[in-house]
């Protein structure tokens, strides 16, 4: 038996929708939690697939954990350095943010990691390096990571990232905590979700400072303690739904978004043509007037560039845009398994080099298609609200990992869409 998701296209959606908590940030709290030595509280967690992975993880290493309305308590009094090359761990990506945490707190850590991933090569070169800078050998060894601080504590250093990246500048956060002196990372990402984890180690009585901008400097301290922190709102779960309603709806107001985080975003559609009236704290998208819509080029970049995460989910709205539209995503080039996909549907897509290419307006009928990863999912999901006719989508637990609730939030905006096993 597999589930997948069942949409009956072509409705009309509005209403409105909250978003909740950020996937990537939560993703990386969770194994921060456990560098504390009394209760963490963490509020806003997204109730999604990979929050439940990292709490059946940090359960196994020690941690007693519960998880209530969107609030994770977790007490990590009891936690251990338990070696974890294969199992639950070898789940999800974020994992490899274990790597620090535990680098970081005892010294030492073993963690398997999942292989080859659907974006294309994802290497961890630049996290290893950093933990190599700040002491520790590393060494892999039949997938999993090994990982061993030389002296007592690891030692501060100054690190350079040859590559913009989110997921090593938070690794070297988590290890370099707890070293002896002042860590200095430069050329760091400034992703919001950098400075989500930012203030839950300071809370914790960490003393991080210049995160948002690219030299990031840590003074080490000699332990952690519990604290209560509220998630940041998820900025690309929020581009979904303003691609939903763009693409589909009228009148749909999206609650929750720190509408700074989207900016880049927000300016492409509005360069588009989409109706968009933005609040305080929401975002309306009013009623799209597809004669005008015009094509776009769009090229990805780390933070504050448009996201990549976001190059996916908007796809469908190109194909109904008057002209042909252009995507190059520089962070993950392989990213474009959505696009087979939307062909089976009759979108005029194509890849050309490192070019995507979507031609408008293209109309979709419904058809059986596979989610390859979260964002290609969300991305079909997208175009089968918009085809004509049934559309099954299998492969669905990458769209779990990320959305929480997705069927009832599109049921509740007016869309024909369930869950079913077969
Ligand atoms: N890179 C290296 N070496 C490394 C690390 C990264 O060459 O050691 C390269 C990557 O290949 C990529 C670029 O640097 O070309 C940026 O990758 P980054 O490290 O920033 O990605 P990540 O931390 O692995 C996170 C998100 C991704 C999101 C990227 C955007 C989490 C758990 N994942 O991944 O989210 O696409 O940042 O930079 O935070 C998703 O939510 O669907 C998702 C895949």
């Amino acid at each position: 038996m597999t589930k997948k998701i069942v949409i009956n296209g072509g409705k009309k959606l509005s209403g409105e929708v909250s978003i909740s908590g950020a996937k990537n940030s939560a993703v990386a709290l969770i194994p921060a939690t456990i560098m504390a030595d009394s209760t963490v509280i963490l509020e806003d967690v997204p109730d999604i697939s990979d929050v439940h992975s990292l709490i059946e993880i940090i359960r196994e290493m020690g941690a007693v954990v519960t998880f209530e309305d969107g609030t994770l308590t977790v007490d990590p009094a009891n936690v251990f350095a338990k070696k974890m090359p294969t199992g639950k761990i070898q789940s999800l990506r974020a994992s490899y943010y274990f790597m620090g945490a535990l680098l970081g707190k005892f010294g030492e850590a073993v963690v398997g990691l999942p292989g080859g991933c659907h974006l294309g090569p994802r290497p961890i070169d630049l996290h290893i390096k950093g933990f190599e800078a700040l002491g520790a050998q590393v060494e892999t060894i039949n997938g999993a990571v090994h990982l061993e601080s030389k002296n007592e504590r690891l030692l501060a250093t100054r690190i350079f990232m040859d590559t913009v990246s989110v997921g090593a500048t938070i690794n070297v956060i988590l290890a370099a905590v707890r070293a002896q002196g002042v860590t200095v990372i430069e050329n760091a990402a400034r992703e919001p979700e950098i400075i989500d984890v930012a203030t839950l180690l300071n809370n914790m009585g960490a003393k991080i400072r210049g995160v948002g901008t690219n030299v990031i400097r840590i003074q080490g301290v000699d332990e952690l303690h519990g604290c209560r922190h509220s998630v940041i709102p998820d900025r690309i779960e929020a581009g979904t739904y303003i691609s939903i309603a763009a693409a589909v709806g009228e009148n749909i107001t999206i609650k929750n978004v720190i509408t700074d985080h989207i900016d880049s975003f927000i300016s492409k559609l509005d360069e588009m043509g989409v109706d968009i009236t933005i609040g305080e704290d929401w975002v309306r998208i009013n009623k799209t007037d597809f004669t005008q819509l015009e094509p776009s080029k769009i090229k990805t970049f780390a933070y504050p560039g448009f996201a990549t995460d976001l190059q996916q989910p908007i796809t469908p709205l190109l194909l109904m845009a008057n002209g042909t539209s252009e995507i190059i995503d520089t962070i993950y080039p392989g990213r474009i398994n959505h696009i087979p996909e939307l062909v089976r549907m009759g979108a005029k897509a194509s890849v050309e080099g490192d070019v995507i290419l979507v031609q408008g307006p293209s109309k979709l009928t419904g058809a059986e298609v596979a989610a390859s990863d979260l964002r290609a999912g969300a991305c079909l999901v997208i175009a089968g609200l918009m085809a004509e006719g049934e559309t099954k989508i299998t492969n669905i637990e990458y769209i779990l990992r990320g959305y929480s609730d997705i069927i009832n939030t599109l049921n509740s905006l007016g869309a024909d869409v369930r869950l079913i096993e077969e």
